[in-house]
């Protein structure tokens, strides 16, 4: 990593939080009484699945799936894989998937395709962010928080690197080459 590379404040923790009860207040209005079951994709979703799930006061279930479309850096591979399975059938179940990024699109559309084959109820995304203008593959983003602009952004669950994912806030990184 670059010591020219300082994370900048895109999204404050403030609009985050703002943001997350916004749509909790969305989804408790369309999910209340399907006790649903919330898909986190790992490791990005983690924060926002678990800030997300505490301003939902209704039944439900959980699970995770990780997912891995990006080698070191900054750069997608195109090519995802499943790193760890969903322990749940989603057979007939009514499925949110909750997402921090959708970028290319790769990930998710891959995701979606491969959960509607195991013949979910319904099937909806909930996406933290979005940045369209880097979209290689329509998606439908059933619940979205911020539209981001075309940089490289971390915290609040995203890395770079790996790193950065702690940050409270989601922050553009300055100096990025
Ligand atoms: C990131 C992010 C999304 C995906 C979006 O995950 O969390 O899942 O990339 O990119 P795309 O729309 O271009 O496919 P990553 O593969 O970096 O793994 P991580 O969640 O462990 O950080």
């Amino acid at each position: 990593m670059s010591s020219q590379v300082k994370p900048h404040i895109l999204f404050s923790r403030e609009q985050i939080e703002a943001k997350v009860k916004k749509l909790a207040a969305e989804i408790r209005e369309d999910y209340q009484d399907k006790h649903p079951l919330l898909i986190g994709i790992l490791k990005g979703s983690f924060m926002f699945m678990a800030d997300l799930i505490r301003l939902l006061d209704f039944s439900l279930e959980l699970d995770f799936i990780r997912l891995s479309s990006y080698g070191r850096g900054r750069q997608t591979s195109g090519k995802i894989k499943v790193v760890q399975a969903l322990r749940c059938p989603i057979k007939g179940r009514d499925v949110l998937v909750i997402e921090d990024i959708v970028d290319t699109g790769l990930t998710i559309s891959f995701l979606l395709d491969y959960l509607q084959k195991r013949k979910p109820a319904s099937l909806k995304l909930c996406a933290l962010t979005d940045k369209p203008s880097r979209r290689q593959v329509p998606v439908t983003i059933d619940y979205l928080g911020f539209t981001a602009p075309n940089k490289f952004i971390v915290g609040y669950g995203l890395d770079w690197d790996e790193k950065f994912r702690n940050l409270p806030d989601i922050c553009v990184l300055e100096g990025e080459g």
